[in-house]
């Protein structure tokens, strides 16, 4: 990614320029980053196998903006491998649940409607509250409500205009918090721009990315960001060269921050194992104008544009032959390790 205006063409890469599919020119219309005619359509290696060795990571991810749901409303959703359920209760909150019915297999999304802080299922009237749980069978006639009548419900926290919910594959709560980004509130800074697109990549090779300082300069015609800047703490990391600093908190979420002038944040929610939903949203201080946020947002998705063309026909390397000046990335897969449950190793 950059945040640096190209000139058109000067992202090609080396080599590539008679590859299969163009790299340039640039565009600058927000709606042509995701250009799906500059995927291969043919994989020949492979085929019939996992494209990632990972499961679906662990983390806080955005599922939704605020502002999109509406107290009373439900949206029928497919992530993390799962059809779900968000909704927002009468009261206010948001809440994440998984769609089928532990009754006969119903899509509670799909006719069912929200009822107090949980959903009424559509087939036979269950309803469920916040936490997943059956708190009445209309035709029970005073009988015990099972104890399995429950539904897996997601952990959601609102914050920066986002709704933000925890998945982890076995179910563990969450091992760290989703950052607060002040500027996203502050009447001193614009309302947000916002644009999501999906991609076929993984968290993890968006995230290598930031760790992979080299190829800002082939694939964006940028000045790489100093490597030896790189700290590891813990699920959070960051890389900056004083003025323009990437954070990452998990897998699922980036800010981006350029001196007191720009805020991006970032989330990457995964659709399942192959694929994610990408999010940004950007934010300037009132007194650039709302010409430069929208500058802003073009530039930056012209750079994910030439990101996603190498990340939707690339293969994950298990065993990359990396430089000793590029030992960020080897030091970026152990941290990633951390947000996988069942890996052998
Ligand atoms: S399937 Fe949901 S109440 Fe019967
Ligand atoms: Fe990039």
């Amino acid at each position: 990614m950059s945040t640096t205006t190209n000139e058109p063409g000067t992202g090609a890469r080396p080599g590539m320029e008679d590859a299969v599919f163009e790299v340039g020119p640039m565009r600058s219309d927000p709606a042509s980053v995701h250009d799906l005619s500059r995927r291969v359509q043919i994989r020949r290696e492979g085929v019939g196998e996992k494209r990632y060795p990972f499961p679906i990571p662990n983390g806080w991810f955005v599922v939704d903006e605020s502002r999109e749901l509406a107290p009373g409303e439900h949206k029928n959703l497919y992530a993390f491998g799962k059809d779900l359920v968000l909704f927002r209760s009468e009261s206010g909150e948001a809440r994440l649940m998984d769609a089928y019915c532990p009754h006969l297999g119903a899509h509670i999304g799909v006719g069912g409607r929200v009822e107090g802080d949980g959903m009424r299922c559509p087939f036979h009237g269950w309803h469920f509250d916040g936490g997943g749980r059956c708190i009445d069978i209309p035709y029970a006639e005073g009988k015990a409500i099972p104890a399995k009548a429950k539904i897996r419900t997601y952990p959601i926290i609102e914050s920066s205009h986002m709704i933000w919910a925890w998945h982890h594959l076995e179910g563990g709560e969450p091992f760290y918090d989703v950052p607060h980004i002040p500027e996203f509130e502050d009447p001193d800074w614009q309302p947000y721009e916002t644009y999501e697109v999906e991609v076929a990549t993984i968290a993890q090779e968006f995230a290598e990315g930031e760790f992979d300082v080299q190829h800002f300069k082939y694939v964006h015609g940028a000045t790489p960001l100093p490597s030896t800047d790189m700290v590891v703490n813990g699920t959070y990391r960051h890389n900056s060269n004083g003025n323009f600093t990437i954070e990452n908190f998990g897998l699922g979420c980036t800010l981006i921050s350029v001196g007191d002038s720009i805020r991006i944040g970032q989330s990457l929610l995964p659709i399942d194992d192959e694929n994610v939903r990408m999010r940004w949203w950007f934010t300037m201080p009132n007194s650039m104008g709302d010409a430069a946020l929208k500058g802003l947002a073009a530039n930056f998705l012209d750079g994910i544009s030439q990101d996603i063309v190498i990340w939707e026909n690339k293969r994950y390397e298990p065993k990359p032959l990396v430089t000793a000046v590029e030992r960020n990335i080897r030091v970026g897969r152990e941290w990633a390790l951390q947000f996988y449950s069942g890996l052998d190793s």
